[in-house]
Protein backbone atom coordinates (compact mmCIF):
# COMPACT_ATOMS: atom_id res chain seq x y z
CA UNK A 1 0.00 0.00 0.00
CA UNK A 2 1.54 3.02 -1.15
CA UNK A 3 1.51 6.15 1.33
CA UNK A 4 -1.45 8.11 -0.49
CA UNK A 5 -3.35 5.23 -0.51
CA UNK A 6 -3.17 3.95 3.34
CA UNK A 7 -5.88 4.48 5.44
CA UNK A 8 -6.35 7.69 7.73
CA UNK A 9 -4.72 6.13 11.44
CA UNK A 10 -8.09 6.22 13.97
CA UNK A 11 -7.64 8.03 17.31
CA UNK A 12 -7.34 4.37 18.68
CA UNK A 13 -4.38 3.70 16.75
CA UNK A 14 -2.33 7.30 17.60
CA UNK A 15 -2.38 6.42 20.81
CA UNK A 16 -1.18 3.25 21.42
CA UNK A 17 1.80 3.89 18.52
CA UNK A 18 4.15 5.97 20.75
CA UNK A 19 5.90 4.40 24.02
CA UNK A 20 5.77 8.23 25.92
CA UNK A 21 7.48 7.33 29.47
CA UNK A 22 10.75 8.62 28.72
CA UNK A 23 9.04 11.56 27.84
CA UNK A 24 12.44 13.75 27.01
CA UNK A 25 11.91 16.22 24.51
CA UNK A 26 8.77 18.41 23.73
CA UNK A 27 7.29 16.22 20.93
CA UNK A 28 7.64 12.84 23.29
CA UNK A 29 5.68 15.60 26.21
CA UNK A 30 3.21 16.57 23.45
CA UNK A 31 2.34 12.95 22.53
CA UNK A 32 1.72 12.21 26.09
CA UNK A 33 -0.46 14.97 26.37
CA UNK A 34 -2.21 13.47 22.88
CA UNK A 35 -2.62 10.01 24.59
CA UNK A 36 -3.99 11.22 28.03
CA UNK A 37 -6.33 13.44 26.51
CA UNK A 38 -7.51 10.63 23.70
CA UNK A 39 -8.22 8.55 26.95
CA UNK A 40 -10.01 11.52 28.63
CA UNK A 41 -11.91 11.68 25.50
CA UNK A 42 -12.98 7.54 25.68
CA UNK A 43 -13.36 8.02 29.61
CA UNK A 44 -13.94 11.25 31.37
CA UNK A 45 -15.40 10.15 34.69
CA UNK A 46 -12.72 7.03 35.06
CA UNK A 47 -9.56 9.81 34.00
CA UNK A 48 -10.28 12.24 35.67
CA UNK A 49 -8.27 15.02 34.60
CA UNK A 50 -7.36 16.93 31.45
CA UNK A 51 -3.75 16.66 31.51
CA UNK A 52 -0.97 14.07 33.12
CA UNK A 53 0.24 15.05 36.19
CA UNK A 54 3.00 17.93 36.04
CA UNK A 55 6.51 17.49 36.32
CA UNK A 56 6.68 19.36 40.39
CA UNK A 57 3.66 17.03 41.25
CA UNK A 58 5.81 13.93 40.41
CA UNK A 59 8.76 14.80 42.33
CA UNK A 60 7.10 15.85 45.07
CA UNK A 61 5.45 12.65 44.54
CA UNK A 62 8.92 10.78 44.65
CA UNK A 63 9.87 12.90 48.08
CA UNK A 64 6.96 11.58 49.43
CA UNK A 65 7.71 7.84 48.18
CA UNK A 66 11.25 8.30 49.36
CA UNK A 67 10.30 9.38 53.38
CA UNK A 68 10.02 5.27 53.88
CA UNK A 69 11.37 2.11 52.89
CA UNK A 70 8.89 0.05 51.44
CA UNK A 71 9.29 -3.37 49.82
CA UNK A 72 6.80 -3.01 47.65
CA UNK A 73 5.86 -0.03 45.72
CA UNK A 74 2.46 0.11 43.47
CA UNK A 75 1.41 2.89 41.18
CA UNK A 76 -2.68 2.47 40.61
CA UNK A 77 -3.84 4.73 37.82
CA UNK A 78 -0.64 5.29 35.94
CA UNK A 79 -2.77 6.88 33.19
CA UNK A 80 0.55 7.36 30.87
CA UNK A 81 3.24 7.19 33.20
CA UNK A 82 3.96 10.88 34.30
CA UNK A 83 4.16 9.58 37.77
CA UNK A 84 5.58 6.55 36.77
CA UNK A 85 8.85 7.94 34.87
CA UNK A 86 9.44 10.00 38.31
CA UNK A 87 9.31 7.02 40.44
CA UNK A 88 12.11 4.98 38.79
CA UNK A 89 14.59 6.26 41.20
CA UNK A 90 13.18 4.47 43.53
CA UNK A 91 13.29 0.93 41.36
CA UNK A 92 16.63 0.37 43.42
CA UNK A 93 15.77 0.71 46.90
CA UNK A 94 12.28 -1.39 46.11
CA UNK A 95 12.25 -4.86 46.20
CA UNK A 96 9.28 -4.75 43.97
CA UNK A 97 7.53 -1.88 41.52
CA UNK A 98 4.18 -2.85 40.35
CA UNK A 99 2.07 -0.67 37.99
CA UNK A 100 -2.09 -0.82 37.68
CA UNK A 101 -3.89 0.43 35.25
CA UNK A 102 -7.70 -0.32 34.28
CA UNK A 103 -7.73 1.26 31.06
CA UNK A 104 -6.15 -1.13 28.27
CA UNK A 105 -5.23 1.46 25.88
CA UNK A 106 -2.63 3.00 28.78
CA UNK A 107 -2.01 0.15 29.81
CA UNK A 108 -0.43 -0.99 26.35
CA UNK A 109 1.45 2.13 26.10
CA UNK A 110 3.11 1.77 29.91
CA UNK A 111 4.13 -2.02 29.27
CA UNK A 112 6.09 -0.37 25.78
CA UNK A 113 7.07 2.21 27.91
CA UNK A 114 8.41 0.80 31.36
CA UNK A 115 9.46 -3.07 29.91
CA UNK A 116 11.34 -3.58 32.98
CA UNK A 117 7.73 -2.60 35.37
CA UNK A 118 5.23 -5.53 35.91
CA UNK A 119 2.44 -3.78 34.87
CA UNK A 120 -0.84 -4.77 34.94
CA UNK A 121 -4.10 -4.02 33.24
CA UNK A 122 -6.25 -4.44 36.23
CA UNK A 123 -9.07 -2.78 38.28
CA UNK A 124 -7.45 -1.11 41.94
CA UNK A 125 -11.00 -3.27 42.90
CA UNK A 126 -8.79 -6.39 42.84
CA UNK A 127 -5.89 -5.29 44.72
CA UNK A 128 -6.62 -8.44 46.71
CA UNK A 129 -5.17 -10.12 44.18
CA UNK A 130 -2.40 -9.40 44.11
CA UNK A 131 0.37 -11.76 45.44
CA UNK A 132 2.03 -9.86 48.47
CA UNK A 133 3.71 -11.35 51.39
CA UNK A 134 1.54 -10.32 54.29
CA UNK A 135 4.74 -8.58 56.10
CA UNK A 136 6.43 -6.63 53.11
CA UNK A 137 5.59 -2.85 53.81
CA UNK A 138 4.04 -1.44 50.79
CA UNK A 139 3.57 1.82 49.80
CA UNK A 140 0.77 2.84 47.29
CA UNK A 141 0.98 5.31 45.12
CA UNK A 142 -2.79 6.12 43.79
CA UNK A 143 -3.95 8.86 40.96
CA UNK A 144 -7.54 7.28 41.03
CA UNK A 145 -9.98 9.93 40.59
CA UNK A 146 -11.79 8.99 43.50
CA UNK A 147 -14.07 11.95 43.39
CA UNK A 148 -14.79 11.78 39.82
CA UNK A 149 -15.51 8.21 39.87
CA UNK A 150 -18.99 6.50 40.21
CA UNK A 151 -19.97 6.48 43.95
CA UNK A 152 -19.78 2.77 43.86
CA UNK A 153 -16.67 2.47 42.26
CA UNK A 154 -14.98 4.92 44.57
CA UNK A 155 -16.12 2.78 47.33
CA UNK A 156 -14.73 -0.56 46.02
CA UNK A 157 -11.23 1.39 44.93
CA UNK A 158 -11.42 2.84 48.54
CA UNK A 159 -11.83 -0.61 50.74
CA UNK A 160 -9.20 -2.46 48.49
CA UNK A 161 -6.51 -0.04 49.18
CA UNK A 162 -6.81 0.54 52.70
CA UNK A 163 -7.19 -3.52 52.66
CA UNK A 164 -4.01 -3.86 51.30
CA UNK A 165 -2.40 -1.11 53.44
CA UNK A 166 -4.19 -2.32 56.31
CA UNK A 167 -2.99 -5.62 56.68
CA UNK A 168 0.83 -5.21 56.31
CA UNK A 169 2.68 -3.27 58.97
CA UNK A 170 4.67 -0.24 57.53
CA UNK A 171 2.51 0.42 54.86
CA UNK A 172 1.15 3.81 53.58
CA UNK A 173 -1.32 5.22 51.04
CA UNK A 174 -0.25 8.46 49.15
CA UNK A 175 -3.27 9.79 46.90
CA UNK A 176 -3.56 13.05 45.69
CA UNK A 177 -6.73 15.46 45.06
CA UNK A 178 -7.52 18.33 42.79
CA UNK A 179 -10.13 19.37 45.62
CA UNK A 180 -9.74 22.02 48.32
CA UNK A 181 -6.42 21.63 50.22
CA UNK A 182 -8.30 21.09 53.48
CA UNK A 183 -10.33 17.97 52.06
CA UNK A 184 -9.24 14.92 52.52
CA UNK A 185 -9.38 12.46 49.85
CA UNK A 186 -11.84 10.15 51.88
CA UNK A 187 -13.10 10.05 55.17
CA UNK A 188 -13.58 6.32 56.45
CA UNK A 189 -9.94 5.62 57.34
CA UNK A 190 -9.15 2.91 60.31
CA UNK A 191 -8.66 4.01 64.16
CA UNK A 192 -5.54 4.22 64.97
CA UNK A 193 -4.31 5.79 60.73
CA UNK A 194 -4.42 9.65 60.12
CA UNK A 195 -4.02 11.92 56.49
CA UNK A 196 -0.94 13.98 56.68
CA UNK A 197 -1.10 16.79 54.09
CA UNK A 198 2.36 15.90 52.24
CA UNK A 199 2.68 19.05 49.76
CA UNK A 200 0.42 21.24 47.99
CA UNK A 201 1.43 21.55 44.41
CA UNK A 202 0.09 25.24 42.47
CA UNK A 203 2.10 24.66 39.74
CA UNK A 204 0.28 22.10 38.72
CA UNK A 205 -2.86 22.06 36.25
CA UNK A 206 -5.40 21.91 38.24
CA UNK A 207 -3.40 22.76 41.49
CA UNK A 208 -2.77 19.48 43.35
CA UNK A 209 -2.70 18.15 47.52
CA UNK A 210 -0.50 15.05 48.05
CA UNK A 211 -1.76 13.23 51.28
CA UNK A 212 -0.14 10.18 52.92
CA UNK A 213 -2.50 7.91 54.85
CA UNK A 214 -0.33 6.32 57.54
CA UNK A 215 -0.34 4.73 60.76
CA UNK A 216 -0.71 7.68 63.92
CA UNK A 217 2.82 7.71 65.16
CA UNK A 218 1.60 8.06 68.81
CA UNK A 219 -1.42 6.72 69.83
CA UNK A 220 -2.94 9.91 71.49
CA UNK A 221 -3.41 11.48 67.84
CA UNK A 222 -7.23 11.86 66.57
CA UNK A 223 -7.46 9.19 64.01
CA UNK A 224 -8.62 11.89 61.68
CA UNK A 225 -5.84 14.46 62.41
CA UNK A 226 -4.42 16.42 59.07
CA UNK A 227 -1.36 18.41 59.93
C1 LIG B 1 -5.86 11.18 36.75
S1 LIG B 1 -5.55 9.82 35.68
C2 LIG B 1 -3.88 9.35 36.03
C3 LIG B 1 -2.91 10.32 35.66
C4 LIG B 1 -1.49 9.85 35.75
N1 LIG B 1 -1.02 9.85 37.11
C5 LIG B 1 -0.68 10.80 34.92
O1 LIG B 1 -0.31 11.84 35.44
O2 LIG B 1 -0.52 10.51 33.74
C6 LIG B 1 -6.39 8.49 36.51
C7 LIG B 1 -6.08 7.11 35.94
O3 LIG B 1 -6.74 6.13 36.76
C8 LIG B 1 -7.19 5.10 35.90
N2 LIG B 1 -8.28 4.40 36.61
C9 LIG B 1 -9.53 4.86 36.85
N3 LIG B 1 -10.24 3.96 37.55
C10 LIG B 1 -9.40 2.91 37.78
C11 LIG B 1 -9.55 1.68 38.47
N4 LIG B 1 -10.70 1.34 39.07
N5 LIG B 1 -8.49 0.85 38.51
C12 LIG B 1 -7.32 1.17 37.92
N6 LIG B 1 -7.12 2.32 37.24
C13 LIG B 1 -8.15 3.19 37.17
C14 LIG B 1 -7.65 5.83 34.65
O4 LIG B 1 -7.73 4.96 33.54
C15 LIG B 1 -6.56 6.89 34.53
O5 LIG B 1 -5.49 6.43 33.75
Amino acid sequence: MTPATRAAPRPADLELRYPVGQCNSQGDRMRQGLAFALGYLRNPRRVGAIAPASKALAQAILHEVLRAEPQVLIEVGAGTGAITRALLPALGRVGRFMVIERDPGFAQLLRRSFPDLEVLNHCATRLDALDIDLHAPVTLVSSLPLLSMTREEARGCIDAMVALIETRPGSRLIQYTYASPHLRPFRDIPVGWRWRRAASIWANLPPATVWTLEQASHPSLVHNAVH
